[in-house]
């Protein structure tokens, strides 16, 4: 019954969150509900970036070609936000967790192509994951525990401040870790977003980057 009432709730915030409009009733709702993201240990801090440690985790992801990191973002989140709300093969109602990554895997003259990902609930592992309805063309991603260097930044991830932000993050990397063999994979970088497009203040975003050389730190070779 409890749980009924949540994701009946959950549809309506849902609702709200893709209206764009009043969110504030919600607000209670979900601080009692924390979102599950996926967990890490911190290796590293320094003032401008951090490096964490992930262990395995899996993702649902949305391929997208086009020109506009926003557009495609909002384009990908809608197929797996169908995916979340009933449209598997059990028809499953999942919790909305956090976040939502975009990357730019390919690009040519026409654009890039997007992968826009969600993480999935340790409930969803494995053989526990629900089969996607074939229309939404999704597929699922299996990371292995890896490291990431992080950066993060409030307001919304836009396609005016995300590349500035990357650069931010390569060149504090380069400023503070001179003399360490570090590899940024500069290719792997993703913007994660957390909070529902109707939250004005106090937003968190993060650029994400695989980096390997951090073995002492009890990172992966
Ligand atoms: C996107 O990926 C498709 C299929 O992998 C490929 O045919 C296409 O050229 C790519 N487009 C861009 C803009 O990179
Ligand atoms: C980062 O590393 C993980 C683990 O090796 C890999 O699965 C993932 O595809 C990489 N991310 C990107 C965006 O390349
Ligand atoms: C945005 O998401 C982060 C991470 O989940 C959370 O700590 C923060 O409180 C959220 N911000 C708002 C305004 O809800």
């Amino acid at each position: 019954m409890e749980t009924m009432t949540f994701y009946k709730l959950l549809n309506l915030l849902m609702t709200t969150f893709c209206l764009g409009g009043i969110g504030i009733t919600m607000n209670l709702v979900l601080s009692v509900h924390a979102i599950e993201s996926p967990q890490y240990t911190v290796v590293r801090s320094e003032s401008e970036f951090e490096i964490r440690l992930y262990k395995e985790s899996s993702w649902m992801s949305a391929l997208v070609q086009g020109t506009s990191f926003q557009k495609s973002t909002k384009d990908g989140f809608h197929r797996l936000y169908q995916y979340m709300h009933g449209a598997n093969l059990n028809s499953y109602h999942m919790a909305i967790t956090a976040p939502v990554l975009t990357s730019i895997i390919s690009s040519s003259s026409q654009g890039y192509n997007y992968s826009i990902k969600i993480y999935l609930s340790v409930k969803y592992r494995g053989n526990n994951t629900p089969q996607p309805n074939t229309e939404l063309n999704l597929q699922l991603d299996k990371w292995r525990t890896h490291c990431i260097a992080v950066r993060k930044f409030t307001g919304f991830a836009k396609d005016d401040n995300v590349n500035e932000e990357i650069e931010t993050l390569i060149s504090s990397l380069n400023k503070h870790l001179p003399g360490k063999s570090v590899i940024i994979d500069d290719k792997s970088s993703s913007i994660a977003q957390y909070n529902a497009s109707f939250r004005i203040s106090g937003r968190l975003n993060e650029v994400w980057m695989n980096v390997s050389g951090f073995t002492a730190e009890g990172c992966p070779s």
